[in-house]
């Protein structure tokens, strides 16, 4: 995996005593123009066997001084010098052998072809090592322009370059050249040799070559004057990088062929199934190639228009950190309605999946939690089309229709895709494994682990019950009567699914009621789930129907703006269609025990899950004991709960929710330090919090990393004295993806500020 290595003291001046650039192509005179441009070295010396160019590179102030060879300045060299090697991939071994002959083992070389084994090659024969002075790199960037003249001092800004050091390399050698990157604009990473030249030769050479192959096929047959006459915007696309320069593309078909020769062999094998394919008129097979392809480029299009990258196409996401300012004063007014139930929209991907037929989602969460369960089960195999604007079309392929996945799930952030998919992949025929982002990997799996387990299913976790999970197939599961341990929807409908591929009546005993969604919905699909006060128990061995799923707004989303207008004065906001399922709606029922205005209108049932139009405005809160009762219904709600109890009269007391200490964040201790930075006086207790309502104040609070953490004090700001940061608000996208656009909406001054 790629590490970040780009730093800020890069930005100190000159970083370099001589930059000597051999070979004034695009790259090696725009890094030569941009480190004079910005002062990085006290001289940038330009090398070209060609007078003309040297001349070039002099006249248009590129370098300071020029020569035709390494030999005219190579005594002069020394530690604190740089040499950048910017010829193409295969004289790099030539200009090696000058280093190797004439240059100081103290001055650093690095180079910028475009594959790494070659060069990594090249020093072994040269050296018989690799040197610790070399630092292999790459710069991810260019144009079809080729030449002296096509230079540009500022084509590295937001580009990525790559590193990749040999573990010989030294450590001072490795800095200087990452500085020196840094400082022209670009961000920095290291990888491995093996996996560079494997991912440029999938992303970046084989795009090249087939866009070559065509140009060259189309302008060999008949007039093609003709034919490119009319070629329209999807050929000119396709065939920009055609333009390239030829020499520098041969070297690096050549030297990065055996990874190169890999990919073109895919590719060609899937050419002829698609030949054969359109040749027997096979729709499906087309239908499922194109909108996998479809969906995959338009993913794609949402990280490119994050990295803006150009020249070479990348994998690898630049991350940058979101901050929100969030300014006192705002209001909480208006009429909107919030995304999508994240709980229902998982389980309308998944029971619609194993479905058989097509189901249509309407009002799906195009979060990156929900999103995160759509791609694994396109990863097994599943067709879906969209999202759409809320709009899905599944594909079912019935509950023993998955595919095995060529590659381990990755679930990002979140809990509920991770402990559902494990109870209903412990019946599959193949083995998978499940993993997730690093807040999920810290999070406990024994609680499915277990069960399933006593199912008969075989799953190997990491230390301490965490992912990633590792699930054996082809196991025999049988029902089991699960007595569970904590008050857990997902751990109840994890067991639920397991039972639909377990011979027998499997059963979930709740401690105290949880969501049920996982039930009403089965149902929905024609399942039979029987309920029995807290028994839920259903039949293994059957089939789900195809349905119409609408997914209401989420009313865990709702609660922050439930508690913005209940805290400021003034306040008057309706939150449309949203899920008020008896077993979530704690946020309500709390509230209203603080003294909340709060008044439910156009009451329906929409799919067996009630949906109602929640009014609230302003009314002064007094702090409350929370029933015990009411904390599974309100599990996620309580970030915003605090902050009501923050803003309320008296003292709020919570028990009984140790379940908060293991979510996206210890959210106890989170919401705690934050409302202490405050200016609160909120004690965390083992199981829960006692806040003590008061005048907030401002300051930079931490999110965590937890999406509730960070939207929880947004809305803080609404009551605080002065300005409220909210450091690292990323993972918001996880269940709230335009929350600062609805923030705003309703009159809260949120910005969100990005940061390298
Ligand atoms: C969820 C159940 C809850 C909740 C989570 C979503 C679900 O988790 O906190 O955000 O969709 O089943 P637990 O089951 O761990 O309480």
């Amino acid at each position: 995996m790629p590490n970040d290595l780009s730093s800020p003291e890069a930005m100190s001046k000159p970083i370099v005593n001589r930059l000597v650039v051999i070979g004034l192509g695009l790259i090696g005179s725009s890094l030569a123009a941009a480190a004079r441009e910005k002062g990085l070295a006290n001289q940038v010396i330009g090398i070209s066997r060609r007078t003309s160019t040297v001349e070039m590179a002099l006249k248009m102030g590129i370098i300071d001084r020029g020569e035709a060879s390494l030999t005219a300045i190579a005594s002069e060299l020394d530690a604190g010098d740089l040499l950048v090697i910017g010829v193409p991939t295969l004289a790099v071994s030539k200009v090696l052998q000058d280093c190797a002959d004439l240059l100081s083992s103290e001055v650093t070389i690095t180079d910028v072809a475009s594959v790494k084994g070659s060069v990594i090659k090249a020093a072994m024969d040269v050296y018989g090592l690799v040197p610790r002075q070399l630092v292999p790199g790459h710069p991810i960037a260019g144009s079809e322009k080729s030449g002296v003249t096509a230079f540009n001092p500022h084509l590295f800004v937001d580009h990525r370059v790559i590193l990749t050091p040999d573990t010989a390399t030294g450590a001072h050698h490795l800095q200087r050249v990452t500085d020196i990157w840094s400082a022209v604009g670009a961000t920095v990473t290291s990888m491995d040799v093996l996996e560079h030249d494997e991912i440029l030769a999938a992303t970046s050479h084989l795009p090249h070559f087939l866009a070559y192959s065509l140009v060259d096929t189309l302008a060999s047959m008949g007039d093609n004057r003709e034919i490119f006459r009319y070629a329209a915007g999807g050929f000119r696309d396709f065939t920009r990088i055609a333009a390239s320069d030829p020499v520098m593309w041969r070297d690096i078909a050549l030297a990065n062929r055996e990874s190169i020769l890999v990919i073109l062999d895919k590719v060609m094998g899937n050419f002829q199934e698609m030949r054969s394919a359109i040749d027997s008129g096979d729709q499906d097979y087309l239908m499922d190639v194109f909108t996998r392809a479809r969906d995959a480029r338009n993913n794609f299009g949402k990280i490119l228009e994050q990295q803006a990258l150009q020249g070479g196409i990348q994998s690898p996401m630049v991350e940058k950190t979101i901050n929100y300012r969030v300014l006192p004063g705002g209001s909480a007014r208006g009429d909107i309605r919030v995304p999508g139930d994240k709980s229902m929209s998982h389980r309308s991907i998944m029971l619609g999946s194993l479905a058989d037929g097509l189901t249509e989602v309407t009002g799906f969460l195009e979060g990156e939690d929900s999103l995160a369960t759509l791609q694994a089960f396109r990863d097994m195999g599943v067709i879906i089309e969209g999202p759409e604007k809320g709009r899905l079309a599944i594909h079912g392929v019935g509950l023993h229709g998955l595919k095995a996945p060529s590659k381990p799930l990755y679930l990002g952030n979140s809990g509920t895709s991770i402990r559902l998919l494990s109870g209903l992949l412990a019946g599959q025929a193949f083995d998978v494994e499940l993993c997730g982002d690093a807040s999920l990997s810290g999070r406990p799996m024994g609680r499915v682990a277990e069960p399933l387990r006593s199912m008969g299913a075989v799953i190997e976790t990491a230390e301490g019950g965490r992912p990633p999970l590792k699930i054996k197939g082809g196991q025999m599961l049988h029902a089991i009567d699960y007595q569970m341990p904590m008050a857990s929807a997902q751990v109840k409908s994890c067991v639920l699914l397991a039972g639909l591929y377990a011979q027998g009546t499997t059963s979930v005993i709740e401690p105290a009621p949880t969501r049920d969604h996982t039930e009403r919905m089965l149902r929905g699909f024609g399942y039979q789930v029987s309920t029995d006060g807290s028994k839920a128990s259903l039949g293994g061995g059957g089939q789900l129907s195809a349905t119409r799923i609408d997914v209401p707004a989420d009313i865990s989303s709702s609660a922050f703006f439930m508690v913005a207008a209940a805290i400021v004065p003034g306040s008057d906001i309706t939150l449309r269609h949203v899920g008020v399922n008896p077993t979530r709606v704690g946020v309500i029922n709390i509230l209203r025990q603080m003294g909340a205005n709060i008044v439910l209108s156009n009451e329906l049932d929409v799919g067996g899950e009630p949906v109602a139009d929640v009014r609230v405005r302003y009314a002064p809160l007094k702090g409350i004991t929370i029933p015990e009762d009411q904390v599974p219904l309100a599990i996620d709600e309580f970030p915003a709960i605090f902050i009501a109890a923050a803003c309320a009269e008296g003292t709020t007391i919570l028990s009984g929710a140790e379940e908060l200490r293991v979510k996206e964040s210890d959210r106890i201790q989170s919401m705690a330090d934050g409302l202490v930075i405050l200016g609160i006086d909120a004690q965390p207790t083992v199981d829960g919090i006692c806040i003590l309502g008061g005048q907030l104040g401002s300051g930079s609070v931490h999110s965590h990393d937890d999406h509730r953490i960070a939207m929880a004090f947004s809305i803080a700001a609404l009551r605080a004295s002065g300005e409220i940061i909210v450091l690292d608000c990323n993972n918001v996208g996880t269940s709230f993806p335009d929350f600062v656009g609805l923030a705003g909406q309703i009159g809260i001054n949120l910005t969100s500020e990005t940061m390298s």
